[in-house]
This record gives structure tokens, sequence and C-alpha cells, in this order.
């Protein structure tokens, strides 16, 4: 099976240490080069650990605060904007299946994990190289081969990455590249994943928040779907909302 790995991420390629002091211009860096790839020579995701500790809000602060460093970035890289398209906060304990958030052409996901004694695991499945190899695009990929509704997942086994480091004792961020945009011959364009999470011991009495924005490369000038005012009631808010179907009959389903 290691033989037909057509990715290979090791931890260290993805994990990232986020100091007391906070993220260097240069980790910043490092973090738009994994996440916002144009390429497979990254692996389209990154996992930010904290050192020191990160309670609720400041974990969303810092996320806030981050989708500002990398839109510098982006808009002095690619002469392009980021804007928020959503952030909420969800206690999500559904398991699901390999799948794309939706979301336009070019988005990340930032996941923000708060500690929860609700135990999960991530893995993200690289459809868009898997897409390169079968000489198809992405959005063809999922017409054709779509692991909600049938067999891709099989397809996309050789890529995909159980994102090791994942822990619920601690805050973590996750970004996760979600574009389903076309390989580009003169590699602008982000190239996607798709996720799944297993929840292990999902209980109605217990919590797994996941505070949830999705990023969009936009073009310069273009209106944030999400105000300034509303990104600070993201940070402070203490609303979470339940995230699945089954879980509609819980009285604080928000
Ligand atoms: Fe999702």
């Amino acid at each position: 099976m290691q033989a037909n790995r057509k990715t290979s991420w090791n931890v260290t390629d993805y994990v990232r240490i986020v100091p007391s002091a906070g993220l260097t211009n240069q980790d910043v860096d490092d973090v738009y080069q994994l996440v916002c790839r144009t390429d497979f020579s990254s692996p389209g995701f990154c996992l930010l650990n904290f050192l020191g500790d990160a309670w609720s809000e400041m974990l969303r602060q810092f996320m806030v605060s981050l989708k500002r460093r990398l839109q510098a970035v982006h808009q002095s890289r690619r002469r392009l904007d980021l804007v928020f398209l959503s952030a909420a906060r969800f206690d999500q304990q559904t398991t699901t299946k390999l799948h794309r958030d939706g979301g336009p052409d070019e988005c990340f996901l930032m996941l923000g994990y708060e500690p929860s004694e609700v135990r999960s695991e991530v893995i993200l499945a690289d459809y868009s190289r898997c897409a390169r190899d079968m000489q198809i695009t992405p959005s063809e990929f999922l017409e054709q081969h779509n692991p909600m509704f049938g067999p891709g997942a099989e397809l996309l086994r050789p890529y995909a990455t159980r994102v090791e480091g994942f822990s619920n004792d601690a805050a973590q961020v996750l970004l996760i590249n979600n574009s389903v945009a076309a390989l580009s011959e003169d590699r602008t364009t982000w190239q996607g994943l798709l996720h799944t999470a297993t929840v292990h011991n999902p209980c109605d009495d217990k919590r797994r928040v996941v505070n949830s924005m999705m990023v969009a490369s936009v073009l310069p000038g273009t209106a944030e779907p999400v105000s300034p005012v509303e990104q600070d009631k993201f940070i402070t808010t203490t609303i979470v909302r339940r995230r699945g179907y089954d879980r509609q009959h819980l009285t604080d389903d928000q």
C-alpha cells in the first residue's frame, strides 16, 4: 500500500508551532505557502499548535488576525484580496465522508478546534492531484467520482493523509485549501483538498467546538461578506451552533 502512495507528507511538512509571542512574518509566509498552493509541491494544509495557552476568545482573535496577515501576503504576491465568506462556531460531532465545503473556486477553510473530551481524527485527500493524474479537472473529478455518493474514496486512498498531531487535548488551528479550480498552466490557481472527520465518542452532553471560517481569494475592491463588526462578534460570541441534521432535538440548537 505504501508503495502505491501518491502523496507522502510527513508531520514536519505541515505541522507548525505558534510561539507564545505569536507568528513572525516569516511564519505567516510559510503558512501561506503551505496552504495557498498553486501546484503539488506543498500539502495544501497546515496544522498550527500553540506553545502557550489559547483559550476560546484568544483562539478566535488569533484566527481573525492570521487571516488579515495572510491577506497582506496575498495582496503583495498576487495583487488579489482575501475576504471572509463566513465565520461561525459549531458543535461538530458528526462523522462525515470525504467532501468539499461549498464555496467559490478558490477558497480555504480555517478551523479553530477548542479542547474537548470528544476525540476525533481528520483525513485530507488530495483530489486535485488525483484529478491531474487522471487528466481531468477537480470539478470533473467531483462530477464523476464524488466520494460522498460513489466509490471515489477508493481512488483517493493513495492521495490521503491522516493529520498526525491532531489532538482533542489542546486548541489547534487547521487550514485546508478547499478550492475546486482547474490547474492552470501559469500556476496561479489554488489547488484544493477534500476533508473528512471521524468523531470517535460523540456525546450530547459534551461539546466539540469548531470555530469555522471560510476565506476566499477575490479581486481587489470586492466587498467582504463578513463585516469587521461581524468579525468582532465572531471573536466574542458565546453562541455555539449544533451541526448535523440528527441533532435537531437538542434544545440548545442555534
Ligand atoms: Fe466540511
